[in-house]
């Protein structure tokens, strides 16, 4: 038989290529999907040989991911509980499309994935196979072997799988939109990120003290250009990525519910994803009725949590993504930020669909409403109100 797995060269999923193959005595093909992780493929292929597996691929799926994946999650503005932009969520679905398309070329009869029974990341990806190939067998071996980490590097000691000494004392993982960090010490929620824990993000009181001025130009609600040069999706945010993490903004550290009922202490690094994310908002406060702009709000934490809980594939998530499309159409224009020690600031907007009107809101031009208007309608407006709060406290007229 024949397993094909979701390999991202870490020592879990290296363990798990030798322990499948002694477990199924099937052959072990490996997947690693390129979404914009700072990785030395050629080592991870090497790995995967050494570990077992009779075949590697590597895909490169970063402009897909930008394009078809990220640039959906920025329609939505879609930040998990007000925070976490998604990125290892994102990514989840794109990984498992392609392990799919993998068991087919193969003629694979199970696929198998290194998540645990703890997280999010087992029904993310549950969830595409599911999807897309119910008829092949899933394995998830982490939650079957029952080792725990030191039993791992003794097995893969066992096994001759090299395992990289750099290996990091968190669990990390990274993509093009956010790299997350957790474990280690940062389980205790009390215990501040030591500043070697990030790799993306200058700690703001090491970043220059001088701003940094950024102006993001959007199209239809999704970024062109950053400071007048246009760049495509993906390259617009590896730049951002790089420039604005040097300034000490794209931290964040939070307790979040995971849809296992468990919480975790999360500590990621976005500086683009945040930067674009949050110059967004604001050009669409400019350019969207105030209910388009309320209803959006509500659609779009609720996007936010499908994508989060596994739903990727939920009609009503790809649905949605047609309303934030219709919902983004004047979304365009430029959003001006100023950037300092981790703060990030709007400090402009323009746009030429923009809905303000600076005469009509302005305290310098003639009056309008008029104050026969004002009154008409505050008593309209107010009558419901008043009238019950009277009656119900009693109060006289
Ligand atoms: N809590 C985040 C999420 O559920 C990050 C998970 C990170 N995954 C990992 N395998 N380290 O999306
Ligand atoms: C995992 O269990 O694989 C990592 C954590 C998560 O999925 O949330």
């Amino acid at each position: 038989s024949k397993i094909v797995l979701a390999y991202s060269g870490g020592l879990d999923t290296s363990v798990a290529i030798a322990w499948l193959k002694e477990k199924f005595g099937a052959e072990v093909v490996t997947v690693t999907v390129d979404v914009g992780q700072k990785e030395d493929f050629k080592e991870i292929e090497k790995r995967a040989y050494k570990a077992g597996a009779s075949k590697h691929y590597l895909i490169d799926a970063k402009r897909e991911f930008a394009n078809d994946f990220i640039s959906k999650a920025i329609l939505a503005n879609a930040l998990y509980e007000g925070k976490y932009p998604l990125g290892t969520a994102l990514a989840r679905p794109l990984i498992g499309e392609k392990v799919v398309e993998i068991a087919r070329k193969e003629g694979a009869d199970a696929v198998a994935h290194g998540s645990t029974s703890k997280g999010n990341d087992q029904i993310r990806f549950e969830a595409v196979f599911k999807a897309l190939a119910p008829d092949i067998k899933i394995i998830a071996p982490i939650r079957i072997w029952g080792m725990n980490r030191k039993e791992e590097v003794e097995f893969a000691k066992r096994k001759g799988i090299p395992i990289s000494e750099s290996s990091s004392k968190y669990s990390i993982d990274e993509n093009l939109w956010s790299r997350s960090i957790e474990g280690g010490e940062l389980e205790d929620p009390w215990n501040e990120p030591p500043p070697e824990a990030f790799e993306w993000v200058t700690p703001p009181e090491m970043a220059p003290s001088e701003p940094l001025e950024l102006v993001i130009e959007f199209d239809k609600g999704l970024p062109v250009a950053v400071n007048g040069e246009r760049m495509e999706l993906l390259d617009l945010i590896g730049f951002l990525n790089s420039l604005v993490g040097k300034y000490g903004y794209g931290i964040i550290d939070h307790m979040e519910n995971r849809v296992v009922g468990l919480k975790s202490r999360e500590v990621y690094e976005a500086p683009a994803a945040l930067s674009i994310i949050n110059a967004k908002k604001d050009l669409e406060k400019l350019v969207l009725s105030k209910r388009e702009y309320r209803m959006k709000k509500q659609l779009e934490d609720l996007w936010a949590e499908m994508v989060y809980e596994g739903l990727w594939y939920d009609p009503l998530r790809i649905e949605l993504d047609e309303i934030f499309r219709k919902m983004n159409e004047n979304v365009s224009g430029e959003v001006k930020a100023k950037i300092v020690k981790g703060s990030f600031r709007v400090v402009g907007r323009r746009s030429p669909y923009a809905i303000y009107d600076r005469a009509l809101s302005s305290y310098e031009s003639e009056w309008f409403p008029s104050d026969e208007m004002a009154r008409g309608f505050i008593d309209v407006w107010l009558m419901d109100s008043i009238v019950s709060f009277q009656r119900k406290f009693g109060v006289k007229k």
